[in-house]
This record gives structure tokens, C-alpha cells and sequence, in this order.
């Protein structure tokens, strides 16, 4: 059988017969057979925007590589910084490679004292981390007189170690604030994740970091550094489709991220299961969420159709956080919560399965962080996948300014009418 595809336009009679390639085909088709034919896709939800070889997913497989790598092999092998190469590079990094990726961040940590002490302190004392982290990161560009240079190689290189090197350090100063601390300078002798717990939490000098929680920190990082044609992501290559600086472009990823059906959703769980309180409350919920009352926070997903496998990965970690942590009081609610939805018909015919989102937040509440910070956490590996995007959509000559076209359905032309003569 062959591999194409044929359009016929009943209109006209006029047939086009197109290839298809790994499961699409170009919508260019449609234009053959009539230039003002376009497909009216909202959400995009039949839409591939792009080529890319960075992250494969199949969704109803509950599969997820990075540039071919399983993601279980890599949260269970590998670190955050050799992730990171890996999906910015295309492979992973030799011994030599990983040693001067490594240094090359760990040196770049530092951010420039106006951000803290003139941008980050204008805050309201409590203005949400997200918040804050997202215009953070758009201020960031503003002190290098390079970061517009994107067609430069070893300049885009060079905004793309700062990002990933700082994202932390803003995230911290976000966190920080909030909480009226001291900010925390960067400690270059700790590991990515060890220096971002050592911001965040350390009061005096008496704080400890555990090996297997900073362990845990590496491995959800390493879990939220890319996930391909997101709403974040795509919003990554459709702002930097109009060239704009990876920071500001970044920080738009960012504000899509914040979004409670997206990155959101974390901060959104754990309210949900601190408001349900006790597993004897989780049938009376259920219902109320079948009636319409509320969504099932970190239930669900637009490709995930059987189970996300950074879910299982993340549910794993969360045991082994508790292990040192102690059992966050919240996970029996959330366990009975998975339990009941997933013998329920209501979630099962419309395939709804844990996210990501659904343990996460509770292992950040074990770690310490604040409820609001938990999609901060998110946003610092995913800016990781962000850039690697940016930058294979900025070496795709297929692409070109983002435009999609629209379906308009308002009035037809009218005549002006003066304001006298209104009724
Ligand atoms: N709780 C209850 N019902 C749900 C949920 C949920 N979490 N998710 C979907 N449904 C229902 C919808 O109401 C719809 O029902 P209907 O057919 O009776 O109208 C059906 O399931 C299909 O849902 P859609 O909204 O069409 O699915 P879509 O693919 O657009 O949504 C999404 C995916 C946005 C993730 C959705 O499942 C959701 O809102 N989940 C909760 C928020 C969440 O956890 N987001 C994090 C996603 S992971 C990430 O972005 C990092």
C-alpha cells in the first residue's frame, strides 16, 4: 500500500496526492488545491508545527527519550548537567566534554547584584515565585549587550550556558525573597543540584545536603528538561520564531509554563489534596469532580494516553525522598485519590492517568519548598529543552516567522456609526 495520502476537493473536482511521513503530511496540499484552503485545527491538536530530533514520545506506548535515550535509563544512570549537554548537543558528553560543560556552568552561576538588589527587591513582599521568575528572566538579557547575537554560534553558545547556569540562582533569589532570607550566593564547589538546595535552603551555617535528596532534585530535573511540542515549548519556538534573545524567549516559555493546566498543575495538586484532607474524603470528591466541580489536578495529559513514564519514575523517587524526609502526610490522599480514579469509569473511557505533576509536588514539599515554587522547579530544567528548541528552530530552514492563519467569524463590513447615533 502506498505511502500517500489524496485530498479531493469536492468543490472542484481537483484531486492532490501527497506523501506521508512519519505519520504526517504536508498541509502545503491543501494550498495546491485551493490557496485559500487553510485547516481549521484549534489547540493544534492535529497540528506537527515542526521537525525536530530532540525528544521522541508515544503517547499511547508511554514512551519518552531524549535524542534515543530512554528516560528511565537516563533518571536512573546519568546527572542533570550530561542531560542538559546531551539534549542542547545531540550526544552525550565525553569524559573531557562533561568536565568542561560542568565547569563552564558551575563558573557562570553568578548573577549581576542589581538583579537582586534593584530588580528582585522591587517585588511585593509577596509576589508570586513564578512571577517573578518569569520577568527575572526577561531582565536577565538586559545585561549582556550579546544576547540579541543569535545568529552567532559561539555567542548563542555562550547565552545558553548563562541561562542554564542562572535559572537556579534566580529561582533561589525568587524563593528567598518571598520567605524575607538572605539571599544565598552560588557555591561553586557543589554540584548543579546541591548549589540550587544550598540557595534555597541554607540558613546559618549549619545546612546539610543529603546526598539522596540532592540525588532526587537531579533526577526530577533530569525528568522536566524536555517534553517536546508543549504549550511552553511551543511557545519557545513561536516567540523565537520572530528572532527575539533567548531570554526573553525563555521567559515567555516560562509565563505558558505557569499556567495551571500545564506546568502549573503542580502547585495546583498539592492545594487539591490539602483541601481533600483525608483519604475518607476522596470518594466524595471523586464525585464532585464527576458532576464538573473541578478538574482532577495532575490527572490527564494531551498525549499521555495509558500512563506517563515520568510519572512512575517520579512516584519511586518520592519513596525514596520519604525514606529521609519522613511520609509527607499528603501521599495516602494522593494514593487513594490514583486508586479511585483509575477503577472509576468516568477517568478509564477518557484515559485520564496520572501526570507528571500528580507526585511531584508532593516531593518538593518533602524537600521543603514552598507551595508556590514548585513550578519555578519545573521551569529551571525545561529551560534546558527550551533552548535546545530555540536553537534546532533557528538551524531549520524550513521554518520561518510563526503565523498561523484564523477562522474569522465576526460581522461582515459595516458602515461607522457616530456616537450621537448609537443606541
Ligand atoms: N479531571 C477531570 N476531567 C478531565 C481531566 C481532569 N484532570 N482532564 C481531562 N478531563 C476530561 C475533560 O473534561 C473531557 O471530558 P468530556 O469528554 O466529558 O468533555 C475529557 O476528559 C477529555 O479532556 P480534554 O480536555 O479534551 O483533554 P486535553 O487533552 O485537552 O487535556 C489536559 C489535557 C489539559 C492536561 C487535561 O487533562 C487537564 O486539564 N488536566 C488537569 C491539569 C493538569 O494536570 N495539567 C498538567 C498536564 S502535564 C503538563 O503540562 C506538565
Amino acid at each position: 500500500m502506498a505511502d500517500t495520502i489524496t485530498i479531493i476537493d469536492d468543490r472542484t473536482g481537483k484531486k492532490v496526492t501527497v506523501p506521508i511521513t512519519g505519520g504526517t503530511f504536508p498541509s502545503s496540499a491543501l494550498r495546491e488545491l485551493d490557496p485559500s484552503l487553510f485547516m481549521y485545527d484549534p489547540a493544534y491538536q492535529s497540528t506537527a508545527s515542526c521537525a525536530s530530533a530532540i525528544t521522541y514520545l508515544d503517547g499511547d506506548a508511554g514512551v519518552l527519550r531524549y535524542r534515543g535515550y530512554p528516560i528511565e535509563q537516563l533518571a536512573e544512570k546519568s546527572t542533570f548537567l550530561e542531560v542538559a549537554y546531551l539534549l542542547l548537543k545531540g550526544e552525550l558528553p565525553t569524559a573531557e566534554q562533561y568536565a568542561q560543560w560542568t565547569w563552564d556552568v558551575t563558573h557562570h552561576t553568578y548573577v549581576h547584584e542589581n538583579m537582586r538588589k534593584r530588580f528582585v527587591d522591587g517585588f511585593h513582599y509577596d509576589a508570586h515565585p513564578m512571577g517573578m521568575f518569569v520577568s527575572a528572566t526577561a531582565a536577565l538579557g538586559t545585561f549582556y549587550d550579546d544576547a540579541k547575537d543569535i545568529f552567532d554560534k559561539s555567542s548563542f553558545d555562550k547565552q545558553v550556558m548563562r541561562l542554564v547556569a542562572k535559572v537556579p540562582t534566580i529561582a533561589a533569589m525568587c524563593q528567598r525573597f518571598s520567605q524575607g532570607l538572605p539571599f544565598v550566593l552560588p557555591n561553586n564547589s557543589l554540584s548543579y543540584s546541591e548549589n540550587f538546595l544550598n540557595m534555597m535552603f541554607r540558613v546559618g551555617d549549619d545546612y546539610k545536603i543529603d546526598p539522596v535528596l540532592s540525588r532526587a532534585m537531579d533526577v526530577l530535573f533530569i525528568l522536566h528538561a524536555d517534553h517536546e511540542q508543549n504549550c511552553g515549548t511551543t511557545t519557545m519556538r513561536v516567540v523565537s520564531s520572530a528572532q527575539t534573545d533567548p531570554y526573553t524567549a525563555t521567559a515567555a516559555a516560562a509565563a505558558a509554563l505557569y499556567g495551571p493546566l500545564h506546568g502549573g498543575a503542580n502547585e495546583a495538586v498539592v492545594r487539591m489534596l490539602t483541601e481533600i484532607g483525608s483519604i475518607d474524603n476522596v470518594p466524595g470528591f471523586i464525585e464532585e469532580i464527576k458532576n464538573g466541580s473541578d478538574l482532577l489536578w495532575g490527572f490527564g495529559h494531551r498525549v499521555y494516553k495509558n500512563f506517563d513514564p515520568r510519572a512512575t519514575i517520579i512516584k519511586k523517587t518520592a519513596y525514596e525522598v520519604f525514606d529521609v524526609t519522613g511520609r509527607n502526610p499528603l501521599l495516602d490522599v494522593a494514593l487513594k485519590l490514583e486508586e479511585v480514579a483509575l477503577n472509576d469509569d468516568y477517568f478509564r473511557s477518557r484515559r485520564l492517568y496520572p501526570n507528571v505533576d500528580f507526585y511531584s509536588g508532593l516531593i518538593y514539599q518533602a524537600l521543603g519548598f514552598s507551595v508556590d515554587v514548585f513550578t519555578v522547579l519545573f521551569a529551571i530544567p525545561r529551560t534546558v529543552g527550551w533552548l535546545a528548541h530555540m536553537q534546532e528552530l533557528l538551524g531549520d530552514r524550513e521554518q520561518k516567522l510563526s503565523r498561523p492563519r484564523q477562522l474569522y467569524v465576526g460581522v461582515e463590513e459595516r458602515n461607522f456609526v457616530p456616537i450621537a447615533d448609537r443606541k
